[in-house]
């Protein structure tokens, strides 16, 4: 954590939670979260418990975020509705109440083909409609294992950040996430996360200038829980984390966020 960056804990829900379950858990949530300050909070549900959850997080220190959305550019335009059947657009997202959203989850690169292309056309549809991403990037175990790591993060990085003005990049939070960590147990150790969190900052002072890159917040993710936060979170450019099954627990993802305070 530094001084100068406010520490972000975000609760990404994956495909859980049914609108009744989410808003039980949101509750819980909030509750447990209430008056803890100098940290921000969200927690990002499935599209079909946004609209169940903005009520309950309304007046709360919790914000809401979604997972992805779907754009399309034509003609040099991004097209944020239309005849794409199954789709959710993120003019849609927002006013279900979020705020923010999950762009370029690794499960998304993995399971649906996302591109850091796709990611970046993402991000310039969140600031035509008004919300903020959290933009994922992270390295598979062959890539760690190849020694490939800081050269993938920096690729991603790089194609997902591609043309932005320093004043949106600005805005934007990244989550840097090894792919080998997700879900695993196998949390990467406080000196790995901050090794490439340090890497990613370096690449983004090179991209946007040195007060763009101290700004922009760079949250760890992957096995992240009540018993590792702490120490992840001690590390000079690890501002926050984005917490997958830690944070379907209330009162685990409630120390998490505590931790960041
Ligand atoms: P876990 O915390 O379950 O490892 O998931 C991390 C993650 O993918 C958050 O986006």
């Amino acid at each position: 954590m530094s001084p100068t960056r406010t520490p972000f804990i975000a609760g990404n829900w994956k495909m859980n939670t049914t609108p009744t379950e989410a808003a039980r858990l949101a509750s819980e949530v909030a509750e447990a979260v209430r008056g803890v300050a100098g940290v921000q909070v969200a927690v990002c549900p499935p599209f079909t418990s946004l609209a169940a959850v903005a009520p309950v997080l309304a007046g709360t220190n919790v914000a809401l975020g979604a997972q992805n959305f779907h754009v399309v550019e034509k003609d040099g335009k991004l097209v944020t509705s239309g005849a794409y059947t199954g789709e959710v657009g993120p003019k849609m997202i927002k006013d279900a109440g979020a705020g923010w959203c999950i762009l370029g989850h690794s499960e998304r690169r993995q399971f649906f083909g996302e591109t850091d292309a796709g990611v970046n056309r993402k991000i310039r549809a969140c600031f035509e409609v008004g919300l903020l991403p959290i933009v994922c990037v992270g390295e598979l175990l062959s890539e760690r294992e190849a020694g490939q790591t800081e050269k993938v993060v920096e690729t991603q990085v790089r194609g997902c950040f591609a043309g932005l003005p320093a004043d949106v990049a600005r805005q934007c939070v990244i989550a840097y996430e090894p792919v080998w960590a997700i879900g695993t147990g196998r949390t990467a150790t406080p000196e790995q996360a901050q090794e490439v969190h340090a890497h990613i900052r370096r690449l983004l002072t090179e991209l946007f200038g040195a007060a763009t890159a101290e700004a922009i917040r760079i949250q760890y993710g992957g096995s992240m829980n009540a018993a590792n936060a702490a120490e992840l979170l001690a590390q000079a450019d690890i501002d926050g984390g984005l917490i997958g099954g830690a944070a379907l627990k209330a009162p685990d993802f409630a120390t998490i966020v505590k931790a960041g305070a």
